[in-house]
């Protein structure tokens, strides 16, 4: 399986980013791939106001992927506007049945809210998200000098059990609708 993981947090040294290079340490390699990019690191402007490079990598891992994890924080019970964004540039072409998995993280409690809304705009693009989601809170972070890092072992658990439906999404057959 090829994964493509994005972070979709406006800020370096982020939550989203450490849940995203927990996932990179928790599949198996080499049978596996996996890119993780960091949006706020990318260089992707406003959706109608023009291209980038940045943006036909992402364009260009999007499609190359066999499935993708997707990742936001919280903003005001929702997706981060750099997540929106980037996904404007995207469309039904790099998505059309491919399988994704979804996760959060929320500065005070856990909240499903800003996955919920990510889940109808993925129904958009004609993605096949999984059921199996995480959010996680900054209290499931430890910080130390390289950054936060994941303590929760039931939600690195889950991101595991995400990661296996993944790759067995990735392994069948494509169903076209
Ligand atoms: C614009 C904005 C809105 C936010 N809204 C919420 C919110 O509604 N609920 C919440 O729990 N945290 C909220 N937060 C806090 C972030 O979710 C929190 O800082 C989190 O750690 C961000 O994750 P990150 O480190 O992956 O960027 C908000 C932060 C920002 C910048």
């Amino acid at each position: 399986m090829n994964l493509l993981v994005i972070s979709g947090s406006a800020f370096p040294g982020s939550h989203t980013n450490a849940i995203a290079q927990i996932i990179e340490s928790l599949v198996e390699q080499p049978e596996n791939k996996v890119t993780v990019v960091d949006l706020c690191e990318l260089d992707i402007p406003v959706f109608g106001q023009g291209k980038s490079d940045d943006v036909e990598e992402l364009k260009r891992l999007t499609e190359e992927a066999d499935a993708m994890m997707i990742g936001t924080p919280n903003y005001h019970t929702s997706y981060s506007g750099v997540l929106k964004n980037a996904l404007d540039h995207l469309s039904i072409n790099e998505f059309e049945m491919k399988p994704v998995a979804l996760f959060c993280n929320s500065g005070g409690m856990r909240n499903s809210d800003p996955l919920t809304q990510l889940r109808m705009v993925m129904r958009g693009v004609h993605a096949m998200v999984i059921p199996t989601q995480a959010s996680t809170c900054d209290s499931d972070f430890m910080k130390t000098a390289k950054g936060h890092v994941l303590k929760n072992e039931e939600i690195i658990e889950r991101l595991s059990l995400m990661i296996d439906t993944l790759v067995k999404q990735a392994d069948s057959e494509p169903v076209s609708i």
